[in-house]
């Protein structure tokens, strides 16, 4: 069975554009496929710098993806720093990845447009995502369009490697899905944590129904027709409801005597009940803290037995064994 990897920056809170736009399809690949799935913290290291945070977003990110849906009985779940064998890896990539390779990545060369400062780890930060990639032996990486190059790049130094060292690595391909629509915030640009328009999974419901109620309309009066075609509260809706319940919502856009403080009331109970049962299951697991670390070590303990035996190879290949 083909192995699919899947890495989760722990970044924070979790917004619906995270939920419509990747998660729900990691989820649903435990279907189709053996996943593997861990928490980058080796890669947050680019951005966090203050350790306390680090591993508290490391277990927020670890609760939340149980809550959401990872199964720790099909799903071989982990935090990547309880597999250090991952970081012999890096460094043995190293000298198959051209500087001229990471010169061009995009990511790279737009953080640091957007001011950050360069380091090391921010510019090898493809070489590392390779190793996490080439450790499994993972052949399909399901990714944002923003990643698409970074698992161009990890295939490109397994090529590299595997020209010099005979066919160690399996070649990874990315799974992007077209269809997926960029999800709009609540101001109707691209939802996301940079621009603070998101409406998040999990938190109070006082500060979601806030949040719902700064969606940006326009200034149509109660008593006239509104067109729900360009309004983002409808747009947002669209995500959670069935074409039944859409249609029914399309009617009281025409029908003039309500005005959007009621589709946003709408709204709020319909997100609201949506990820009812996934509030349960976070709650569980907030509250069953060693039940978590006991899922996440035994993940470890899976992905280091499959990595321990392939740096057992790739240390007999380039003569780290003597
Ligand atoms: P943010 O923009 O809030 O920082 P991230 O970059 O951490 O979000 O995104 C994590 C994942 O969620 C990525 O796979 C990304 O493609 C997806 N994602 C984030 N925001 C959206 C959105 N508005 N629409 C669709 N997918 C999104
Ligand atoms: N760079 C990925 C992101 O920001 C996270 C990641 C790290 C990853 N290593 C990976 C994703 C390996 C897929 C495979 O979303």
């Amino acid at each position: 069975m083909k192995r699919i990897l899947a890495g989760i920056q722990p970044s924070g809170d979790l917004h619906i554009g995270n939920y419509f736009g990747s998660i729900q399809k990691m989820i649903a690949l435990q279907e189709k496929g053996e996943v593997f799935a861990f928490i980058a913290n080796y890669h947050a290291m680019t951005s966090v710098d203050e350790g306390g945070r680090l591993a508290r977003l490391t277990m927020q990110a670890a609760t939340d993806f149980l809550a959401l849906g990872i199964d720790p009985n099909r799903t071989t779940f982990w935090v990547q720093s309880d597999v250090k064998e991952v970081l012999e890896l890096y460094w043995m990539l190293s000298s198959f990845t051209p500087m001229g390779l990471l010169e061009r990545a995009h990511s790279y060369k737009d953080k640091v447009a957007k001011g950050i400062a360069s380091n090391h780890s921010l510019f090898s930060y493809p070489v590392l995502m390779a190793a996490d990639i080439l450790l499994y032996d993972s052949a399909s990486i399901p990714v944002g369009k923003d990643q698409i190059q970074h698992v161009e790049i990890a295939r490109d130094i397994a090529v590299r490697f595997n020209n010099a060292y005979g066919n160690i690595f399996t070649l990874p391909e990315f799974d992007v899905d077209e269809s997926v629509a960029t999800i709009p915030g609540i101001d109707g640009a691209k939802m996301s944590k940079s621009y603070d328009n998101t409406i998040n999974i999990f938190g109070e419901q006082k500060a979601q129904l806030a949040k719902i109620k700064k969606i940006v309309t326009d200034t149509t009066p109660l008593d006239e027709p509104k067109n729900f075609e360009t309004c983002n509260i409808y747009a947002i809706a669209k995500l959670f409801l069935n074409t039944q319940e859409l249609e029914a919502l399309q009617e009281r856009y025409r029908t003039p005597g309500e005005g959007y403080g009621h589709f946003k009331l709408y709204l709020a109970e319909v997100i609201w009940d949506y990820f009812a049962p996934y509030r349960e299951r976070r709650a569980y697991y907030e509250a069953h803290s060693d039940e978590v670390r006991e899922i996440l070590h035994h993940g470890a303990h899976k992905a280091r037995e499959i990595a321990g035996a392939k740096m057992e190879k790739l240390r007999t290949l380039t003569g780290l064994k003597y």
